[in-house]
């Protein structure tokens, strides 16, 4: 039984970094003609309403998106740029009313008019979401029904049964939830096996620093399994505890976007200033795990 909803967590810390990273990462991918495949093996609803009862419950997003400004941000500016657009889509008038999630991300890039030939494949199971996701995709015509797969089935299986990916390029977004324990050696097997199948594409695997010892059991398996070129981007609010839940959150990327380094590290000192809860316990990580 799923229970964990995305939308009490829109827009927080957490998703700030993931989506400026998975947003350099498809800028990246649009620089070259040649299509590419964005799969999405955890969706979650793809949208949300930051005025919403489920977002205001927690309210997450104040210690996130709500704190930071463009302007302070030239590096960010297709970060911000989504946003925007995605808000005038949705008319909400002036301000942010929604966040996106990674397929409205995606799908602001995938249905760009030069970008005819890409596709983006979303999976998503818990079923109110992936309804919610399925609507606000409008996949309604033919051609954008073939483009967007929207699929609700098991995303590491679904992962492994579309690498190789015919176009030979793809960005893979694993962003579980992490609620079962067992995530965390899932993901790990499956990346090993789909970069086996694999070894050229982008792998940005998203996750929560709730034990440290979790996360870097998670790359050193990626490490003996063979693979190479991995860089680690972290962002926490308070240093590692066993008491306080989730204290710091990143992404392992394999074969990152040789820009993506260089980017983060002008980017994340500035979000640890913008972000810290006014305590001086915020910090960033910014590495490579493995050489290629
Ligand atoms: C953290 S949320 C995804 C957020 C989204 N990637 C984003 O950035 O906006 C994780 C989602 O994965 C879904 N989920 C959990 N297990 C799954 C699985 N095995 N396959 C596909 N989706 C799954 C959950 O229902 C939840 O909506």
């Amino acid at each position: 039984m799923l229970s964990y909803r995305h939308s009490y967590h829109a827009g927080n810390f957490a998703d700030v970094l993931k989506h400026i990273v998975l947003i350099e990462c498809l800028e990246h991918f649009n620089k070259k003609a040649t299509p590419f495949d964005y799969i999405d093996t955890h969706s979650g609803a793809g949208m949300y309403d930051l005025r919403s009862a489920n977002a205001n419950k927690t309210a997450e997003y104040k210690e996130g998106i709500a704190k930071l400004k463009r302007i302070d941000f030239p590096e960010l500016s297709h970060y911000f740029d989504v946003i925007d657009h995605l808000n005038e889509q949705q008319n909400s008038g002036k301000g942010m009313a929604f966040y996106p999630g990674s397929p409205a991300i995606a799908h602001h890039y995938v249905t760009q008019p030069e970008r005819q030939k890409d596709k983006a494949w979303l999976f998503e199971l818990h079923s109110s979401d992936f309804r919610i996701l399925s609507e606000s995709m409008a996949t309604g015509s033919k051609a954008m029904a073939r483009k967007i797969r929207i699929k609700q089935e098991d995303g590491l299986k679904g992962l492994l049964s579309l690498v190789p990916p015919v176009s030979r390029r793809a960005l893979v977004l694993i962003d579980p939830s992490y609620e079962i324990k067992t995530d965390y050696r899932d993901v790990v097997e499956a990346v090993i096996k789909a970069h086996k199948k694999f070894n050229s594409g982008t792998y940005a695997i998203w996750y929560p620093v709730v034990e440290r010892k979790r996360v870097d059991s998670m790359w050193r398996k990626l490490k003996s399994a063979g693979i190479k070129n991995i860089d680690q981007y972290e962002l926490g609010l308070a240093e590692d505890s066993h008491e306080m839940g989730m204290t710091s959150a990143g992404m392992i990327v394999i074969n990152p976007p040789w820009t993506l380094k260089k980017t983060l590290n002008k980017v994340l000192p500035k979000l640890v200033k913008q972000l810290d809860r006014g305590d001086g316990h915020a910090f960033s990580l910014c590495q490579t795990l493995v050489e290629e």
